[in-house]
């Protein structure tokens, strides 16, 4: 990438009058989040057939709860801590000049910390949980999630000093399944009590609405989008973009990896997208 490449970014940029900034894992790395499918990504580590699905991740509180906990304290953790990054401010920057709205696969919340005010969150969030019916019952705060880490790490460390018959050899961390559900009732009910979850969408599942329907709309009126830390594996989100294109629109991607666009610039989110945004409006 060039800044001749930044410049051209740049210019898209202060030409078009409606924007979509289409997100995923990628935005959110350089705030200490890891991606699903780089190197050290949550899949790698946890398989998405177990715990990207709702019957998976009941089967395994049943026969591993040690390992819903251990899943739970990977992925709550770094959210639990994460502000925005360069990135995402400088997404929310782009609302001082254009009509922007920000459609995230992301389920941290850190686009609307940032201060994006039009955000379609498709895949849902892990801060709102929802009843049988998807209808909202709380708003959690990242405060929420922290407690809910500490408590299952009190377990493991409990557990660990006595080291019970059944613990996992591997980590020596053993949790009674009814422990686990007590520690996550505020978050979900795998299996016990009145049914809550936070609104994300696992696999199978269909998308949040009406984000999901917004989206569609919103990509096809967008004379640019921006696609930022994305691989494009998941479906149906992976369609907007070619819709967008489709419809009339620039593709311009930041990624770290190439992806399908009509300008690619390679590498950090949080680098790339606030010199787009102060070439453009700097
Ligand atoms: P992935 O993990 O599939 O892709 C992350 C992308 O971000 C990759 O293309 C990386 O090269 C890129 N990347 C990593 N670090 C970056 C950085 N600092 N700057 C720029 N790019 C960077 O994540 P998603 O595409 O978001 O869905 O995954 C889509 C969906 O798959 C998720 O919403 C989730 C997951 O399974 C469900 O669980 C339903």
């Amino acid at each position: 990438m060039t800044s001749r490449d930044i410049e051209q970014g740049a210019a898209w940029i202060k030409e078009a009058r409606d924007i979509v900034v289409f997100t995923g894992a990628g935005v959110s790395a350089e705030s200490g989040i890891a991606t699903f499918r780089d190197e050290d990504g949550l899949w790698a580590k946890f398989s998405p057939s177990q715990f990207g699905t709702w019957q998976g991740l009941l089967d395994v509180a049943i026969s591993e709860p040690h390992r819903i906990a251990e899943y739970l304290t990977t992925l709550l953790d770094p959210i639990a801590a994460a502000r925005p990054n360069p990135a995402h401010r400088a997404i929310a920057e782009i609302e001082r000049h254009r009509r922007v709205t920000v459609i995230t696969q992301n389920v941290d919340g850190l686009h609307g910390d940032a201060g994006s005010s039009r955000i379609l969150e498709i895949h849902g969030s892990l801060l709102d949980i929802v009843g049988p019916m998807r209808e909202p019952i709380r708003r959690l705060h990242r405060s929420d999630l922290a407690r809910i880490v500490t408590l299952l790490r009190e377990a493991r460390g409990e557990s660990s000093m006595h080291r019970p018959m059944g613990a996992d050899p591997s980590t020596g961390f053993e949790i009674s399944p009814r422990d686990l559900f007590s520690i996550l009732a505020p978050f979900m009910t795998l299996g016990t009590g009145v049914f809550c979850r936070p609104s994300i969408v696992l696999f199978g599942e269909a998308m949040a609405e009406p984000a999901w329907s917004q989206a569609v709309h919103a990509a096809e009126n967008a004379d640019l989008m921006i696609v930022v830390g994305t691989s494009g594996m998941v479906y149906p989100a992976a369609f907007l973009p070619s819709q967008a294109r489709a419809a009339g629109a620039r593709l311009l991607a930041v990624n770290k990896e190439s992806i399908d666009a009509d300008l690619m610039l390679h590498g950090s989110a949080a680098e790339i997208v606030p010199a787009l945004v102060s070439t453009a409006f700097g």
